[in-house]
């Protein structure tokens, strides 16, 4: 119906093209008369079609099966815009885009180019975004992109690169940003970086770099962003960021680092953001990030061996704000002092790990504003009633969440699976603990109480011997020795009957010696 509808009005449109003589909008096809855009999608299609209007300024030609352009473009001068994803184009020949030069986007993906030439692209002064996505190109020769000096973004992912020759990006002196991910790149081109400096994001993901050497980007002194995720790195060597000066964003999860290249980040002093997730990193140590002094996030999730967390980890990074570790299957341990001096702190998200407990202590609860401790195997005992306590007491107007929906018990087993937000203090036996503690005390108290009491009777009991032995020489005889132990203790206290029975019939606090 809505293609009836463009037909007709292509038809009557078209009547009114001044240069076309058989000038109809191809069936399947609608064209916007007034803003000049022709959109083609799906429309079958076998080859370009030459007898639009040639002022054409937008050209749609997406999912058809066209296999070449050749001089096709040449009607429409004036093209901007012209996207012919998901075509079956082998190649692009020479000169095809010779009088292109208001081209601005080109889109190309999803085709099956296998090469370049230095004259493919000639032409294309005004040409801001080329997109090569997903094709079968195999290398990037030398000066295949001298012409376009306009271009900003060039995005040559999901191709088969291996090979980048040292001068094939001579001329892009206006691109911003590159995207290689997803080629069959062995080895960082940091010769072909030497010609696009001014390069301001790299994505260079899903290639297979096991090293990165000394100095792979020591030309690229402007990149703000850096993606290296999923190309297999185990090592970094300790000046390959070297100059990236300006380097803001740094993304290398998903490789096969064993621990934070604590060294290397020295370099990155400017750095805001790191993801360092998925790689086989054991133990994050104490000072591990004290290069990145600017840090903001740092994220460091789905890491299969990550068991621990040690003291000082994040010392250095004072300015750290978002903390994601989350999906780490055998995560159990924070050190305390672990996010220790991290007063900027404003979320921590400790999601899907394996922690049974978490203590309170280790975060600065004042100015945090967000905490996620959802999917851990809890043990919900008064060890967590700090939780409970913050979710039922924090000021949910400031600017605090707290995720308690999917925060469950694992343990003790007649709380498994509850929310710990449905429970009270009591349920986590904070009541028998405080009764034991009660108990506790009071039992201590007592006993404190006795021993004092035994302790000042054996003092008594000494001094008053002390005092005996001193006055009443051992050497008297016994009748006078027994008159002057009598007469002192007369002295000293009011001599109870059955003391001066004991002392009558001679048992004294010192048998065997005057019996
Ligand atoms: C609660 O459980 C955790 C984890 O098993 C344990 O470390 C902690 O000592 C327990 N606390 C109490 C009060 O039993
Ligand atoms: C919660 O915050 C609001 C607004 O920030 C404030 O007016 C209110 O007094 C606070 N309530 C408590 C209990 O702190
Ligand atoms: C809440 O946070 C947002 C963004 O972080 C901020 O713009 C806003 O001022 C904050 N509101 C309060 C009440 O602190």
């Amino acid at each position: 119906m809505n293609t009836q509808v463009a037909i007709v009005t292509c038809l009557i449109l078209a009547a009114g093209w001044p240069v076309i003589t058989q000038g109809l909008c191809p069936i399947r096809c609608q064209c916007n008369e007034e803003r000049l855009v022709v959109v083609c999608d799906e429309a079958g299609l076998g080859v370009v079609p030459i007898t639009l209007n040639p002022d054409l300024r937008e050209f749609h030609l997406r999912k058809n099966n066209i296999k070449g352009i050749m001089a096709a473009f040449s009607v429409y001068h004036n093209l901007e815009y012209l996207d012919m994803t998901s075509n079956h184009l082998v190649a692009l020949g020479r000169n095809n885009f010779k009088l292109q030069n208001k081209l601005r986007i080109l889109i190309l993906g999803h085709n099956m180019i296998s090469s370049l030439h230095p004259s493919t692209f000639v032409g294309l002064h005004g040409l801001q975004i080329l997109k090569l996505t997903r094709n079968f190109l195999r290398e990037l020769p030398d000066n295949i992109f001298t012409e376009l000096i306009n271009l900003e973004i060039l995005d040559l992912s999901e191709n088969s690169i291996d090979t980048i020759y040292k001068n094939a990006f001579v001329g892009l002196k206006n691109l911003k940003i590159l995207l290689l991910k997803d080629n069959k790149l062995g080895h960082i081109p940091t010769s072909s970086f030497r010609t696009i400096p001014h390069v301001l994001s790299i994505d260079l993901g899903s290639n297979n770099f096991p090293v990165l050497l000394d100095e792979s980007f020591v030309n690229l002194v402007n990149l703000e962003k850096l993606k290296l995720n999923s190309c297999g790195i185990r090592q970094i060597h300790k000046s390959a960021f070297k100059r990236l000066n300006k380097l803001i964003y740094l993304f290398i999860q998903d490789n096969l680092l064993d621990s934070i290249p604590t060294e290397a980040f020295f370099n990155l002093k400017t750095l805001l953001e790191l993801d360092i997730g998925q790689n086989n990193i054991k133990v994050i140590e104490p000072k591990s990030f004290s290069g990145l002094i600017n840090i903001q996030t740092i994220s460091i999730s789905s890491g299969p061996y990550l068991e621990k967390i040690k003291h000082e980890a994040f010392s250095a990074n004072i300015r750290l704000q978002h903390l994601v570790v989350n999906h780490n299957k055998n995560l159990k341990h924070i050190d305390t002092k672990a996010f220790s001096s991290l007063t900027m702190l404003r979320s921590v998200s400790l999601r899907n790990n394996d922690f049974q407990t978490f203590d309170e202590d280790l975060l600065p609860w004042n100015d945090l504003q967000h905490f996620d401790l959802r999917d851990n195997p809890l043990v919900c005992n008064c060890s967590l009633s700090w939780l409970l306590n913050h979710y039922q007491t924090r000021n949910f107007s400031e600017n605090f969440s707290l995720e308690m929906t999917h925060v469950r018990c694992a343990h003790p087993l007649v709380l498994r699976d509850l929310t710990l937000k449905s429970l009270t203090v009591n349920d986590l036996g904070c009541h028998q603990i405080q009764t034991r503690r009660i108990l506790t005390g009071t039992l201590i108290a007592i006993g404190v109480l006795i021993l004092l009491t035994l302790i000042s009777a054996l003092w008594y009991r000494q001094r008053v011997a002390n005092d005996f032995k001193i006055k009443c020489s051992i050497t008297l005889p016994d009748t006078q020795y027994e008159n002057c132990y009598r007469r002192d203790t007369y002295l000293r206290e009011e001599i109870s009957p059955e003391r001066e029975w004991v002392v009558k019939i001679g048992r004294d606090p010192f048998p065997g010696r005057f019996v």
